[in-house]
């Protein structure tokens, strides 16, 4: 990547235009938190519900700390795996720059220090917080590769940085940490057991932690390619594609991992549901993924594609 393309993604988004952006985990579509007319040009652009907040992206955890107030959990988990796969969802600071649209009203902010070369080149060449939701239409499957952003929300942005294939292939791991109480209330791969190993045992769902602890973009239909989804499936049935995981289960082009590899598997999941829905089968069948690690993440985008909100 030029330092020329970041300098102008960075230029873009301070002229109130939005980018597409790399992260480790999916492609961002990419604007000036504090702007609130480009900030309006996401929710447009993705057709997202204003209700629903966005992420703010920052390039350290000390910029972390001027938009949102850190307990010691909060700090702990920022110190454990940022840069990385996080988001943190903690009381927003009301100078904190990230602009009260962004946030859909709420008094908390939702914010993550990424990984990936590109984004953390940008956020430095930027020096202020952007938000970043994932660069899909609302309710279709995140973007992983550079083309399908374009795909998706390519003629809504001024920019757009190629970055490569996503690494990590699902959304972050969100976490609450408000009023001394913690929840998950997104899985990814900063899996439950390495956030319990932390800050101690996490509530088995969100309503265990109580009010304020609550994703508003939970309660809409996500991930969902045309076809229709069956998960934990035996088999393809006719006219299905069945995304196979473990040996020897199915089409080897169809297979989420052959060595049964969480990690490949959420890496090459919406890849395959898109390619799979472009051949517009009658449906698309995904075989059993065990819910250790990563397999909770998986299981969730899956369940999520498959119609089940909640
Ligand atoms: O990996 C990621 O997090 C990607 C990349 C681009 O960074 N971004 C992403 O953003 O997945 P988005 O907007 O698609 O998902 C953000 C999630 C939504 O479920 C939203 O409801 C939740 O975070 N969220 C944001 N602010 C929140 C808040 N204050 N309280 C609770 N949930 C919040
Ligand atoms: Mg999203």
């Amino acid at each position: 990547m030029s330092e020329d393309a970041i300098q102008a993604a960075a230029r873009a988004l301070s002229a109130g235009r939005l980018v597409i952006l790399p992260t480790e985990t999916v492609y961002g579509l990419a604007a000036d938190a504090g702007n609130p007319e480009a900030v309006a040009a996401i929710f447009e652009a993705k057709g997202r519900p204003r209700f629903n907040p966005l992420i703010a992206h920052v390039a350290t955890a000390a910029a972390a700390e001027r938009l949102a107030v850190f307990d010691d959990a909060a700090r702990a988990l920022a110190q454990a795996f940022w840069p990385g796969p996080l988001t943190i969802v903690a009381p927003a600071r009301a100078d904190g720059g990230v602009c009260d649209l962004a946030r859909a009203g709420l008094d908390s902010v939702a914010v993550r220090v990424p990984g990936h070369p590109v984004a953390r080149a940008v956020l430095a060449a930027f020096a202020g917080p952007v938000v970043a939701p994932s660069a899909n239409r609302s309710g279709r499957p995140s973007p992983t590769t550079f083309a399908d952003a374009l795909e998706e929300t390519g003629p809504s942005a001024a920019a757009a940085l190629d970055g490569g294939p996503c690494d990590v292939g699902v959304e972050s791991t969100v976490v609450s940490v408000l009023d001394g109480r913690i929840a998950l209330l997104r899985p990814g791969a900063v899996t439950r057991d390495q956030i319990e190993a932390l800050v101690g045992p996490l509530p088995a769902d969100q309503d265990g932690a109580g009010e304020g602890h609550r994703s508003p973009g939970r309660l809409t239909l996500h991930y969902a390619p045309e076809a229709p989804v069956r998960i934990n499936a035996q088999g393809a049935s006719d006219g299905e594609i069945l995304l196979g995981f473990g040996p020897g289960v199915g089409d080897p082009r169809w297979t989420l991992s052959a060595t049964g590899d969480l990690r490949e598997a959420a890496t090459n999941l919406f890849r395959l549901l898109r390619e799979a829905d472009r051949e517009h089968p009658v449906g698309i069948a995904v075989s059993p993924v065990p819910m250790l690690e990563l397999g909770e993440a998986i299981n969730d985008r899956l369940r999520r594609a498959a119609g089940f909100v909640g």
